[in-house]
């Protein structure tokens, strides 16, 4: 199996921990154990205790019990948990596709969406977000993507990069026609409930039916990404067995002490995004002023939810853009073609409490 570099994370090796202002980051201001701890009464007594054993393969039973409280019609046996949500997109890959199967893809997309399956030898197709309709889906198109062979779709809403929220009444569209297609529906969920609006929270794939996988993470909504605890929430347990099995042959089992914690922050996650979406909001203002001020230079689609935006650079190449930028004020923004789009925009993140002077010295660069 040939997996080609995850482009978007070479290029964070090159910069993330070398340049001053990150103005493209994916997750949420992050915080220290300590500050975590202080969310519950006991917490901290009870974190030098953890036992740092092996842990239980599938995740605790009390985090899974945790996450299942997260869905309206889980149970802890629904609930696998891995170290991050790349390991679930991979052991789910390996689990539920073969050679010669194809599948449907959310474009543009966090690349292992795809990577892993054309690693396994798949057909991969491209199901085009529109950005003159706010970055939407369509999905009249699905029935001219579909192949006899076709096994899933791939969608992740709210999206990486743009902050499209996919409305109830295609979602709800998108899950009967897996249903009636017979196919796995593998909802990228890393970035739900950071809905700028909570009245258009999308209910979770996994409370349609044994069709869907849910995905979720502590990384982003929540700001954890430091934990490594992801998780996928699913009723088809045959899937679900296919992937614990796997699991024995990458980590095994999780962090006794990312297990310890990714609880206490799932106990108290209304409250970590609600801070998370606070920075958001207070920096989406301090954007919204950046492109009024330079609408010669710059469009952009305002995002639905989630930290990110995938605005457009009207004059010159994006990539020379954002090498130039980095190289002269420091401020890193991510070029699309990271994404293989070739329509000059870069991920900007929304997430960091340092995006105001990041976006000061921006104005000074232009
Ligand atoms: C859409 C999406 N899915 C999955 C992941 C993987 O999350 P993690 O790095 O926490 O494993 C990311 C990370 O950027 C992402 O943006």
């Amino acid at each position: 199996m040939y997996l080609s570099p995850f482009k978007l994370e070479r290029y964070f090796a090159r910069y993330e921990f070398n340049t001053e202002y990150l103005l493209c980051s994916s997750d949420c201001e992050a915080m220290s154990v300590a500050d975590l701890l202080a969310f519950e009464a006991g917490a901290a007594e009870k974190f030098q205790n953890v036992w740092l054993g092996y842990t239980e393969s599938l995740g605790s039973p009390t985090l899974r019990k945790e996450i299942a409280g997260m869905y309206s019609t889980t149970q802890p046996e629904d609930i696998l948990v891995f170290s991050g949500a790349g390991e679930a997109i991979y052991l789910f890959m390996m689990a539920a596709l073969q050679a010669g199967d194809h599948i449907i893809v959310h474009s543009p997309h966090y690349q292992s969406l795809s990577e892993v399956a054309k690693g396994i030898g798949c057909n991969v197709g491209l199901w085009r977000a529109h950005e003159e309709n706010g970055w939407a889906l369509d999905v009249n198109e699905l029935p001219a993507l579909m192949q006899p062979s076709t096994k899933a779709i791939i969608i992740n809403t709210p999206h990486n990069p743009t902050g499209y929220l996919m409305s109830r009444a295609d979602f709800d569209a998108l899950n009967r026609f897996a249903q009636e297609n017979n196919l796995l529906l593998f909802s990228d969920e890393v970035y739900r409930e950071s809905e700028f609006d909570p009245a258009h929270r999308l209910p979770a794939a996994v409370d349609y039916g044994t069709h869907a996988i849910s995905l979720g993470v502590t990384s982003k909504t929540y700001g954890l990404a430091g934990l490594r605890i992801g998780w996928t929430a699913t009723k088809n347990h045959d899937l679900y067995n296919k992937m614990a099995s796997l699991k024995d042959y990458t980590t095994i089992c999780n962090s006794a002490p990312s297990e310890f914690l990714a609880e206490v922050a799932l106990r108290h996650r209304e409250k970590l995004a609600e801070r998370n979406l606070g920075i958001i909001k207070h920096n989406l203002a301090v954007i919204d002023d950046l492109f009024t001020r330079h609408s010669s230079l710059f469009t952009w689609v305002r995002p639905q939810a989630g930290s990110m935006g995938f605005p457009k650079l009207l004059k010159g190449d994006v990539e020379e853009f954002c090498d130039d930028l980095v190289k002269k004020a420091g401020v890193l923004l991510l070029p699309g073609t990271m994404y293989e789009d070739t329509g000059n925009h870069f991920r900007l993140g929304l997430g960091r409490k340092s995006l105001p002077q990041a976006v000061e010295k921006l104005r000074g660069y232009l």
